[in-house]
This record gives C-alpha cells, sequence and structure tokens, in this order.
C-alpha cells in the first residue's frame, strides 16, 4: 500500500463542533440521487487497480449558513510501481477536475537506500498579516514555507502531533490542509496526534484535559489515514521507508505495560529486520526527556526503546528545540566502540509555530542542545551507518544544531 495519501477539502461550516462519543456513518455524496463517482483517478500506465473508499467524516450538525460540511475521499492505491512519477487529478465528471499533480513511486526498504525527512510538530497555522479568528501559531506560515521550499529534495515529511490546533473549530482545519496542500499533495505526510487532537475527559485518553476542544481526534483521523493499525482509529503504527523503520506512538493513550499499544509496540520493534532497515526512528508527540525533567510514565516504553535499540526518538509538545546525549534511565551512554550501539538519543521539535516556551534555567545533565526559536527539522539518513540531525530555526533559515548516529553495519 502507498503511503501516499490525498485529502480533499470543501468549505465546512463555522460551527464547533463536539465529537465525543458520536457516532458518524459514512455516507457517499450525491448528486441528482448518484453517487458522485470517481474523486480519484491515477494516471499512471503502471497503475492497474484503484480502490476508492468515498466516506464523509462531518458530523451530524445543521449548519446555520446552509453550507454544506463537506465530505473526504480517500484513495487507496494499488500495485504502485517502484520507480518513476505517479500523475493523479482528484475531482469527478460533474464539477470538473484539478489539475494534474504527482509524486514520486517510493522505493522498497534497501540497507543502503538514503532518506531525507522533514520533521515539524505542535506548529498550527498563521497568515502572515496575522488574520486570526480562533489561535494562531504566529509562525507557522515560515515553518511550512520553509518545508514547502524544501519539497524536491525530501523524501518524507513527519508532524509529530498538535497539528492544527483547531480544537472544535472547523475552518482552521481548512486552513491548516490548504496551508501543507503544496507539500502533502507530492510527498508522505505522516502524522501522529498530540494533545490538541485528541485528549477529552472521559473518552480514553490517559490524560483528562480538555485540550482537544472536544474533537477526540476524530477530525484527525478523517483527515490523515495512517498506515495499520492506526486505520481502526488508534495512532500507533509504523511503515518503512528506505533504509528506516518509523514507528509511532500515541501518547494521548495508555501506554503501561500490558497496555494495546505497550503490546503492539513491543511486538513491532521486536519484528524488525535490521538487515533491511537497519534504522529505528521512533515518535511520540508527549516528550519522555524535557530539558529539566523526565516523565517516569514513559518508563516502560523506555525500556522498549533500549532493548530494541532504537537509534532516534522525536517528541513535540513542549515548545523548544532540544537534544539528549545518547540517554536511557537519565543517564548518559557511551558506546563501546565506535559504531556500537549506546541508546537513542531523545529530541524534541516542538518549536513548528505556537508560543515559544522559555529553556529552563536548570538543565538535566543529559541536555546538549536547547533552542527557544520557531523552526523545524531534518533527518538525513545516508546510508546503512550514517544519521545526520540537523536544527533550523525560521529566522534567516539558519542551522543552529546539528548531530551525527555512526553505527556498524550489519548490526550487531
Ligand atoms: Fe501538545
Amino acid at each position: 500500500m502507498s503511503l501516499f495519501k490525498v485529502t480533499l477539502l470543501v468549505p465546512e461550516t463555522k460551527e464547533k463542533w463536539s465529537l465525543c462519543g458520536t457516532a458518524n456513518p459514512p455516507l457517499i455524496p450525491l448528486r441528482n440521487g448518484e453517487p458522485l463517482l470517481p474523486f480519484f483517478q491515477p494516471m499512471s500506465q503502471r497503475t492497474r487497480q484503484l480502490t476508492l473508499h468515498p466516506t464523509s467524516v462531518v458530523p451530524q450538525l445543521i449548519p446555520k449558513d446552509g453550507k454544506t460540511p463537506g465530505y473526504f475521499h480517500t484513495a487507496i492505491l494499488t500495485e504502485l510501481p517502484h520507480s518513476g512519477t505517479i500523475y493523479y487529478q482528484f475531482g469527478n465528471p460533474i464539477d470538473g477536475w484539478s489539475s494534474i499533480r504527482s509524486f514520486k513511486a517510493l522505493s522498497p526498504p534497501s540497507a543502503d537506500a538514503a532518506i531525507r525527512i522533514s520533521i515539524v510538530a505542535d506548529m498550527g497555522v498563521s497568515q502572515p498579516d496575522k488574520v486570526q479568528y480562533h489561535w494562531q501559531e504566529e509562525d507557522a506560515y515560515q515553518t511550512i514555507g520553509h518545508v514547502t521550499k524544501l519539497s524536491s529534495s525530501t523524501d518524507l515529511v513527519l508532524h509529530i502531533g498538535d497539528i492544527a490546533y483547531a480544537t472544535g473549530y472547523a475552518p482552521k482545519w481548512d486552513m491548516f490542509m490548504d496551508s501543507i496542500e503544496p507539500v502533502a499533495s507530492t510527498i508522505p505526510y505522516m502524522v501522529t496526534q498530540g494533545n490538541h487532537e485528541r485528549d477529552w475527559p472521559g473518552s480514553g485518553t490517559f490524560f483528562d484535559g480538555r485540550d482537544s476542544g472536544g474533537e477526540c481526534g476524530v477530525p484527525t483521523q478523517h483527515r490523515f489515514r495512517m498506515p495499520k493499525p492506526s486505520e481502526d482509529k488508534t495512532f500507533w503504527y509504523s511503515f518503512q521507508q528506505g533504509s528506516v523503520h518509523f514507528a509511532f506512538m500515541d501518547t494521548e493513550m495508555p501506554c503501561g505495560r500490558g497496555s494495546p499499544q505497550h503490546t503492539w509496540i513491543q511486538n513491532d520493534l521486536a519484528n524488525v529486520n535490521r538487515s533491511l532497515t537497519p534504522w529505528i526512528i521512533f515518535s511520540g508527540h508527549r516528550p519522555m526527556y524535557t530539558i529539566d525533567d523526565y516523565d517516569g510514565h514513559f518508563a516502560d516504553i523506555e525500556e522498549l526503546l533500549f532493548n530494541h535499540k532504537v537509534d532516534l526518538v522525536l517528541w513535540g509538545h513542549v515548545h523548544y528545540a532540544f537534544a539528549t546525549c545518547p540517554v536511557y534511565k537519565k543517564q548518559c551512554i557511551k558506546p563501546k566502540a565506535r559504531g556500537e550501539y549506546d541508546a537513542p538519543i531523545h529530541t524534541v521539535i516542538g518549536n513548528g509555530g505556537q508560543g515559544l516556551a522559555p529553556i529552563p534555567l536548570r538543565k538535566a545533565p543529559y541536555s546538549l542542545y536547547e533552542k527557544d526559536e520557531w523552526g523545524y527539522e531534518r533527518i538525513l539518513v545516508h546510508n546503512s551507518t550514517h544519521l545526520t540531525m540537523q536544527f533550523y530555526a525560521n529566522h534567516l533559515n539558519t542551522l543552529h544544531h546539528s548531530f551525527q548516529i555512526v553505527r556498524a553495519f550489519p548490526r550487531k
């Protein structure tokens, strides 16, 4: 299955809505009583099969202004080629078709494959003229601007939670999706949900806050259908691209030993073929490590990361940039020899656009880099043995920090 996703947007009502506990049956968009199909057509000669899943995700509200809340269409393409360019259009015969878009075919996992990744978190959306009716993430337009300019040299974009900060205001989702469209229509845009997508008391989250504004993850799930098992509304999942196995956890859901999420992570990491994907990059929204603190709630997960030799961990949520030494149980770990495994390096990249968090005066011994500027991050996996992570500030697009991880291959 392709990781590539297209989300089509139509105007939504400005009603604020709550989705906690509601069941929204799928609807097929109709025009004059007939299903409005197709909405997506691949144009590659080598693409033989198209499976279309038209669904509606908009809650059953009656818009005051009479506008339709709209529909979301998901197309899953199978039997994609492993090289070349896939061209596509979306639309229908009645309303017309979009311009022709394209994305690069994804090559199969390979131990020495290079891959270039852009990462953001806590980004949201803003306009350069500061237009605002809900929250505004002041520097988001610069962050997505830099990521967009890098599209031609990027294979994958990761957005690690706190995505749009819509928190129940549907048009903000539209603004956000418009802002990422130049990137997300050409490059896989992979997300996990944060507290501002999921948290709500009594809805199954580990944290009882009201940070999702009542969305409970439903708008996120329908806009971003990630690979299994997240297709069944969880947000822990994994995939492989190039020489990397990517594993995402959902930090807003229970993750202690014996929980479904802990069991899934344990099985997923235990079954990585390190000969095929020697690197493991793990990610989730709410951080295990910050500059001055360690969240013991994640202790069971940390044990899994260390035991299964995860290389790099990406977190968000706290609005600064931060990186640790290779660390386990709050202690910096040194490798026995160059290239041998030491421990995961943890990073926080919550500086995508929301108001910045101050750097605390007291820093833990494992903290090697801290920056309270808006920006984005890059990971350049060069081959099976060398990986570089870079921290950029939006202002003047400045590289502030980078580090390299070197591992022997084959892995021990
Ligand atoms: Fe957050």
